[in-house]
């Protein structure tokens, strides 16, 4: 069931609060954009580190690589971009609005205006743009419509450079752009977005135990930045529906506010990329088997397998599962339960009053101490603590720390001790700031 209410509201903190925001809003905004900000790119960052130890850093099969956004138009003529990268078209007489003729109920009637719409044809999603000083078609060059175009051109280098024996991937973050028809539902679909991608080369005949290695990762990659798994379907896409390049596609699918769709893919590549690179370039990408089985062949062009990822999708789920509104004290709060590791601000340290230099000091020493496990610690002395709490609960933070007289050692006993309080719940413990220090480093690792 759609809850567009709940929508609004998440949209409504993220610009609020700092996370994300339309891109270019004062000029009334560029659709299919938006822009991260203070606390939306610590998030941002948090979920791609996570993503890197789970999927390159942790495993001693994986390389990094880092591709120019830029390429060869060669590289999307030989992909099937150039030819087949579209979704179909169709206008309103009347209005004149653009529709994605997939995404209609009534595929003859314009769903703003109630016009005919126009004949069906296929737009290409790709953004074009011109290299050096001319703009004829000869200039032409494209903005990567995914990223993983960077890693096939990377293979040779990294077989070249490393030497790296079958399977191994290749793992990169960064933008693509797609001229999207229709971008719509916040984050859910730009025209700039970021990808983080593996392309996993395998032998032709190990691609199903592959398969399902990189399935078993998505699900782990998904509790550990806090999808609950009931909010995880997977659909096993059709061939009709199937990308041109694939053989075997299950999308990851979210229950948005929204409605279910697509969060993540999961696509059997083949050797169509790298076979039509071969073919297209004149060099040879084929894989060279020092120790070749019996009867098997020493030379061939390894097969993919690519778990894909969208980061702004992943956001967007992020902040749909951790939302949270309840009751405490006696006051309604508005709360993100991200996962400790993910969240964007870690702790917040501060002292109960601002005009006592002495709890001030302590509070800063304690916030110091706790900087040296990580960078993101806030420091909050303003207004009374139930507010500096209800402003972190807000953005996700999932600890407080309040020091106070007792810490000075007014009460003897308590000397050293500090307030921990928890987000979730509103709990509050007394302990040691070496116990707060402890605690804290086990949750965001
Ligand atoms: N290299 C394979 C590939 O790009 P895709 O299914 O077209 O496959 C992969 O895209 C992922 O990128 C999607 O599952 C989604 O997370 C994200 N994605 C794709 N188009 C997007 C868009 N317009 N806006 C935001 N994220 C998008």
């Amino acid at each position: 069931m759609a809850d567009l209410n709940l929508m609004e509201k998440i949209v409504s903190l993220a610009k609020r609060r700092g996370f994300i925001s339309p891109g270019s809003e004062i000029y009334g905004g560029l659709a299919g954009t938006f822009d991260y900000g203070p606390y939306g790119v610590l998030l941002k960052e948090n979920v791609e580190r996570l993503w890197l130890q789970m999927f390159r850093d942790g495993r001693d099969d994986m390389y990094g690589v880092d591709a120019a956004i830029l390429m060869n138009p060669k590289v999307w003529e030989a992909s099937g971009h150039v030819s087949g990268f579209s979704d179909p078209l169709t206008e309103c007489e009347k209005c004149k609005k653009r529709l994605r003729a997939d995404q209609l109920d009534d595929p003859e009637k314009c769903p703003e205006c109630g016009g005919k719409l126009g004949n069906v044809r296929q737009f290409n999603m790709m953004f074009k743009t011109h290299a050096g000083a001319t703009e004829d078609e000869s200039a032409t060059v494209y903005l990567r419509p995914e990223t993983a175009g960077g890693i096939f051109m990377n293979y040779k280098n990294v077989i070249d450079s490393i030497h790296p024996k079958l399977p191994f991937g290749i793992a990169q973050i960064g933008k693509a752009f797609r001229n999207e028809i229709a971008p719509r539902d916040f984050i859910f679909r730009l025209r700039e977005l970021q990808q983080m991608e593996v392309e996993y080369f395998v032998k032709p005949s190990d691609w199903e135990q592959s398969f399902e290695e990189w399935r078993k990762m998505m699900h782990l990659y998904a509790s550990a930045v806090g999808l609950p798994e009931t909010s995880i379907h997977e659909l096993e896409v059709p061939e009709s529906d199937r990308a041109h390049y694939s053989k075997r596609t299950i999308d990851f699918e979210f229950d948005y506010p929204f409605g279910r769709k697509e969060l993540w893919g999961l696509a059997y590549r083949t050797d169509f990329d790298l076979s039509a690179h071969e073919k297209s370039s004149g060099v040879s990408l084929a894989y060279q088997d020092e120790d070749p089985p019996a009867g098997g062949k020493s030379k061939f062009i390894p097969h993919i397998i690519e778990p894909s990822l969208g980061v702004d999708r992943t956001i967007l789920a992020v902040l749909v599962s951790a939302y949270r509104e309840d009751e405490l004290g006696g006051e309604m709060r508005t709360f993100l339960a991200l996962a400790p590791k993910i969240a964007p601000i870690k702790a917040m340290v501060s002292p109960l009053l601002k005009n006592k230099p002495e709890l001030v000091k302590k509070a800063r020493e304690v916030r110091e101490e706790l900087r040296r496990i990580h960078p993101s610690i806030a420091w909050d002395d303003n207004g009374n603590i139930g507010k500096r709490y209800r402003r972190q609960d807000e953005i996700g933070t999932p600890f407080c720390i309040t020091i106070d007289f007792d810490t000075l050692g007014e009460n003897p006993s308590l000397k050293d001790t500090v307030t921990l309080r928890h987000r979730d719940t509103g709990d509050q413990e007394r302990l040691t700031i070496s116990e707060v220090v402890a605690r804290i480093r086990e949750a965001i690792q």
